[in-house]
């Protein structure tokens, strides 16, 4: 066992906000101002929100947390999450506090490359097409980055341009599907490659005297993947081949892997909301990516390699740290500050880790002690909330509520309502204490 070395962010969870926030600030190297972004002190401002979507009315607040004990790849990474999920940060810190102790995190990077798709419906000369499109592949190259100079000039651009024939499903003849290859550097790279695919249509449509149909960024991103490896070094055995055979079970039935890797974007969600990132295109790229077998698989690995447990996570976490909301988004700045990531390609490696250490934890609960236990104390605050309690009575509540979870092995709303009125009955000043 790792004696880990004294860190500011230890015993977080027993702190109040505000010390929490000291710790937060001091650890991250944070500004005033942050920090005031941060408590809430600097309300979010609705003339930004208006200029994100249409029709604003207000804002939708989600709580957001930090998770701790992440070391990955030798760094301690605090981890802002948001999300409204009770016990979701409870059960990372947790499963990072074993990681850290007993094992390690690492990962890495395959490729750069997203893609845009420029199809063609109902190609009538597919020969004569891919020969043109083949021969002037250079020509379209250069047309492309023509328009994405500031991305050319950071480094990136369009690198290839490959051709896919597919049978169209109503045997009505081909498609021919144009493969934009492009490195984004630090943007997700939507819009971008969005354009450049528009660009090219009447060039393409031009050269084959084919009708170009949709021109559209790919979600399976699979020329762009983030991996995570965690080992937990000489693992309580039956705690390993409990995980070990949920894997299984994941990878012989899609419900199960439904689920799986729901607790996988767990870890992976909360990251990409707090930081601005379009979470919806990096679940629709982990679920195309699980999927590319035919059959629906688990984004995660975990077997017993001798003594010690190994998992892995590979897939699509397209992301950015500059482009769409992120830079504009006074939040998302600061969270990603507090991971201290400048490059897209650490941020989708830090979400893959955590995707993967949030696993772990929800498959150690499930194979031994379950998860309702630890979620539903956790969930009491929320039971009691929805019950009517004042935020007085919140403590008062969780107390009650923790002794019917642990005699009747369950809690729900009506034990909520029910604590609730016996705790006025008893402590009639109770509701009145705030008015
Ligand atoms: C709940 O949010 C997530 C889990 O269901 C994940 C899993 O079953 O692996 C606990």
């Amino acid at each position: 066992m790792k004696k880990l070395a004294h860190s500011l962010l230890e015993g977080l969870h027993r702190l109040t906000r505000s010390e929490r926030l000291d710790r937060v600030q001091e650890f991250c190297g944070l500004s005033p101002e942050d920090r005031r972004v941060l408590s809430g002190e600097q309300p979010f401002p609705i003339e930004v929100a208006e200029h994100f979507i249409e029709n604003v009315v207000g804002v939708f607040p989600i709580p957001l947390g930090v998770a701790t004990h992440f070391h990955i790849d030798g760094r301690e990474v605090l981890i802002p999450m948001a999300v409204e999920e009770t016990s979701i940060i409870a059960a990372a810190s947790a499963t990072a506090k074993w990681v850290a102790r007993e094992g390690s995190i690492r990962t890495y990077s395959k490729g750069n490359l997203i893609i845009g798709q420029v199809q063609m419906p109902n190609v009538r000369n597919v020969a004569h097409a891919k020969r043109v499109l083949h021969e002037n592949r250079g020509d379209l190259i250069a047309l492309a980055n023509a328009c994405i100079p500031g991305l050319v000039a950071r480094g990136g651009g369009v690198r290839d341009i490959a051709i896919r024939e597919i049978a169209r499903p109503d045997d009505e003849g081909m498609m021919l599907v144009l493969h934009i290859l492009c490195d984004p550097c630090d943007a997700m790279g939507a819009n971008l490659i969005n354009q450049v695919c528009e660009a090219l249509k009447p060039r393409i449509e031009l050269l084959t005297d084919e009708r170009v149909g949709l021109c559209i960024l790919s979600n399976l991103v699979d020329g762009k993947l983030a991996c995570a490896e965690v080992i937990i070094r000489n693992v309580d055995p039956l705690i390993g081949k409990g995980i070990e055979e949920a894997t299984l079970f994941a990878k012989a039935d899609p419900y199960r892997a439904a689920t799986h890797n729901k607790g996988v974007l767990n870890g992976i969600d909360p990251i990409l909301i707090a930081t601005g990132n379009d979470w919806r295109a990096v679940e629709a790229g982990i679920h195309a990516y699980c999927a590319r077998s035919g059959s629906y698989q688990p984004v995660t690995d975990w077997k017993m390699v001798g003594g010690d447990l190994v998992g892995h996570f590979e897939a699509p976490l397209a992301v950015g740290t500059v482009g769409g909301v992120t830079r504009s988004h006074p939040v998302a700045q600061v969270a990603l500050k507090m991971l201290g990531v400048n490059r897209a390609d650490e941020l989708a490696r830090i979400c893959a880790a955590v995707g993967l250490v949030q696993n772990l934890g929800a498959l150690k609960a499930l194979s031994t002690v379950g998860i309702v236990k630890g979620h539903m104390q956790l969930h009491t605050a929320n039971l009691a909330i929805a019950a009517g309690a004042e935020v007085h009575e919140i403590s008062a509540m969780r107390e009650r509520l923790g002794k019917v979870l642990e005699r009747e092995k369950r809690v729900n709303l009506s034990d909520a309502l029910a604590c609730l009125a016996d705790l006025r009955k008893t402590d009639p000043t109770a509701v009145s204490q705030i008015h």
